[in-house]
């Protein structure tokens, strides 16, 4: 049996100038889908794939999602003399444990490998879960725990992926699919941000990874790919010499919340499947919707 996952680093410095001016002063992490910041979706997914240290990449403007993930008692102490024990309970359940975050700044933007290499010393000699908060998934189980369950069986690092129309494969990482059923194929190459005609296939890799430790050695060579930045995917690309990679074709479906469309969209689904606001909101929707 491999060695058990406990890790997951979370990439939070970006700047999300695809959200200005909403995110001038504010972390594009922290923007709302329903009621609740897109990077918690990711934390709950992780805890739920059994996690028990989380690390975040943060960079400068950050400081509001460490207070995100700490106990705020003066709130708590008021929700409590209110009565409203549910707000209470929601704060409490979704709050990691004292000892169960760290958090680590990655000085400049040079990529995301750069940042997942920010991590390297809190990760340690082990495999850990990488999660990019702006994919946020609606699938049962949650998409890391479907990983889980392929990276057991095989010891090999895992990409989830998913089909994309071949017109926007350029936007993302590219995965070649070898042997093996959607719950674990081998992974013959990656590519990122491949041109329409050189992409191995219409397979993109959704932002969620398990990776063994072996990455970081080669993440510290600072080798720049696609667009100038340090990429993670050459990286596996390189490490696909000597240990093998198992893509994990998951059950469900993603919302890149990195696009103002992709984010709405979420909004919508995720409000739409919570029984406190649905009824209205959806009579609300019909009335927008053109006939
Ligand atoms: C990153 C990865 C890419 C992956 C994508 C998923 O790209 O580099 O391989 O497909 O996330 O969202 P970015 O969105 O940061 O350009």
């Amino acid at each position: 049996m491999p060695k058990r996952i406990r890790v997951a680093v979370f990439p939070v410095a970006g700047l999300g100038t695809r959200f200005l001016p909403a995110t001038k002063a504010m972390p594009k992490e922290m923007l709302t889908i329903v009621d609740r910041p897109v990077i918690q979706y990711a934390v709950d997914e992780a805890r739920e794939a059994g996690i028990e240290h989380f690390v975040f990449v943060t960079g400068r403007n950050k400081s509001v999602i460490e207070d995100h993930f700490d106990r705020q008692l003066e709130l708590e102490w008021t929700l409590e003399s209110r009565g409203k024990t549910d707000a209470l309970e929601t704060l409490r359940r979704e709050l990691p444990i004292a000892g169960q975050t760290s958090f680590t700044r990655q000085q400049e933007p040079l990529g995301l490998g750069h940042a997942v290499w920010c991590a390297r010393n809190l990760v340690g000699n082990e495999p850990f879960a990488l999660l990019l908060p702006d994919m946020v998934f609606k699938s049962e189980p949650g998409v890391l725990k479907q990983m889980v369950g392929a990276y057991e069986e095989t010891g090999n690092n895992v990409i989830a992926v998913e089909e994309v129309a071949p017109e926007n494969v350029s936007s993302y990482g590219v995965v070649g699919r070898g042997q093996g059923p959607d719950s674990g194929f081998e992974v013959t190459s990656m590519v990122e941000k491949p041109k329409r005609e050189d992409a191995p296939s219409n397979l993109i890799i959704s932002g969620r990874y398990i990776l063994r430790p072996e990455i970081f050695a080669l993440l510290s060579e600072h080798t720049k790919g696609a667009g100038g930045e340090i990429q993670i995917t050459d990286a596996m690309q390189t490490l696909l010499r000597n240990q093998g990679f198992t893509g994990v074709k998951y059950e469900g479906r993603s919302f890149d919340c990195g696009s103002k469309s992709g984010f709405l969209a979420a909004n919508v689904a995720f409000a739409l499947d919570r029984p406190d606001i649905s009824g209205q909101f959806l009579s609300e929707l019909k009335g927008i919707l053109p006939a």
